[in-house]
């Protein structure tokens, strides 16, 4: 079959299996070409198949030689649709480790379900003894939890409805985005879904199963931002359950005293779910051409490899609320102070000049296998 982008707002429905794998086999380069470090030797990912989850299980995987199970939540292809970038980023992943002698396997379920829980620890228990560090990097629209209740979340504002300037994904003009207020509901249902309960669940059954290490590390992602984005994002439903986790991240430090927890702030780059949050795009696209201007950008492959070398194994240096800061670049005082400058300047006049829109595309392609260079795109591929 030809496989051709198929974009529909914020998602791709497409996406093309040779391109994510080369997409995988260049972030495992990157992090070759970085060197190795003596870090976590056997490592569950939680949400390892696109975005800082994928980059993470390679950073680990390529850079300390560790095993790693990674749990998702993708779409096999019927043989009509296609997988989901996620699907054929895992198979390439696995491919690529085994080639190297690093164990590899993978758990396509609700990470969110006792189900999975016990798979995994299942095959922790038969194929790798015990762990040493745990990724948590879900991002999920929604959760069913053991009672069977569903909770989905939402990405608005908390108080007042805000209106500020958002890229529109279909023509890249700049209109003004009306984000609604979440109600007391809905800001209860988006901490269940992406606040820290899981991440706690997981660390017991972990425990309870006896499958964690002497010392172990575990890592859960976050963002904060700029003023500009702060009602939708760090004072938003969705900051509401970052909140959550951070408290939860305290939970496990005192809980489990085997384990070291730690949150890191990452920096504000376009995955699946970064595209779906209004006004953020915009935002990534002003940001993007000020980090680049000033050499300072870095994907998602980039910033874990300096997460996983530089920060987690090096000092371990966190800031005054004990987080990771891999925004650090993200946040400095002049690159700031440009974005904010370009902010108000924007219009749909000169966004083409002010704000990266190619490299928001190229990224955003890029995650389904798209534009990716080398690869023929003519050729017929088999999406199974
Ligand atoms: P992503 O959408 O690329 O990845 C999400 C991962 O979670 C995928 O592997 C997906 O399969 C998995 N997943 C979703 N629901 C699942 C379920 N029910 N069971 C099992 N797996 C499931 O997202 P991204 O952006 O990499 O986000 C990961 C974390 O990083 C999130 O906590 C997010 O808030 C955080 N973060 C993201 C930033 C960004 O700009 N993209 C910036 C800073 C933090």
């Amino acid at each position: 079959m030809i496989v051709e982008p198929r974009v529909k707002d914020f998602i791709c429905t497409t996406a093309h299996p040779t391109g994510c794998a080369e997409n995988v086999k260049n972030q495992i380069k990157y992090i070759k070409s970085r060197g190795k470090a003596d870090g976590a030797k056997k490592v569950l990912v939680i949400g390892a198949s696109t975005g800082y989850g994928l980059a993470s299980r390679i950073a680990v995987a390529f850079g300390y030689g560790a095993d790693t199970l990674g749990v998702m939540f993708e779409k096999e292809s019927n043989g009509k649709r296609t997988a989901t970038a996620g699907f054929y980023n895992t198979r390439a992943f696995e491919k690529e480790a085994e080639k190297e002698g690093f164990y590899a396997k993978s758990i396509n379920g609700d990470a969110f379900s006792l189900e999975v829980k016990e798979q995994v620890i299942e095959t922790i228990r038969k194929d790798m003894g015990k762990i040493d560090m745990v990724v948590y990097s879900l991002a999920a629209p929604r959760r069913t939890t053991p009672d069977g209740t569903r909770y989905s979340s939402v990405l608005k504002t908390v108080g007042q409805e805000y209106t500020n300037k958002t890229l529109v994904l279909k023509d890249n003009s700049i209109a003004e985005a009306h984000i609604p207020a979440a109600t007391e509901e809905e800001i209860y249902n988006t901490i269940k879904v992406m606040g820290g309960e899981d991440w706690i669940d997981w660390m017991q059954a972990l425990t309870d199963a006896d499958v964690l290490a002497e010392h172990v590390i575990t890592v859960a992602y976050s963002y904060i931002g700029p003023k500009i984005t702060f009602p939708i994002y760090a004072e938003g439903s969705i900051g509401m359950a970052k909140k959550d986790l951070y408290r939860s991240c305290d939970v496990i430090n005192e809980k489990f005293r085997n384990v070291k927890a730690y949150v890191s702030i990452n920096k504000a780059l376009v995955t699946q779910s970064s595209s779906a949050i209004p006004v953020v795009p915009l935002y990534i696209t002003l940001l993007y051409k000020e980090m680049k201007a000033k050499g300072l950008h870095e994907g998602c492959i980039e910033q874990m490899q300096r997460l996983f070398m530089d920060k987690i194994l090096g000092d371990g240096q966190v800031d005054e609320n004990g987080f990771i800061r891999m925004d650090d670049w993200e946040m400095r005082d002049d690159i700031q102070k440009v974005v904010a400058e370009n902010w108000d300047a924007v219009t749909t006049e000169n966004v083409a000049e002010l704000a990266d829109i190619d490299g928001y595309w190229e990224d955003f392609y890029n995650m389904f296998g798209f534009r990716i260079p080398g690869v023929d795109y003519s050729a017929d591929v088999d999406i199974l």
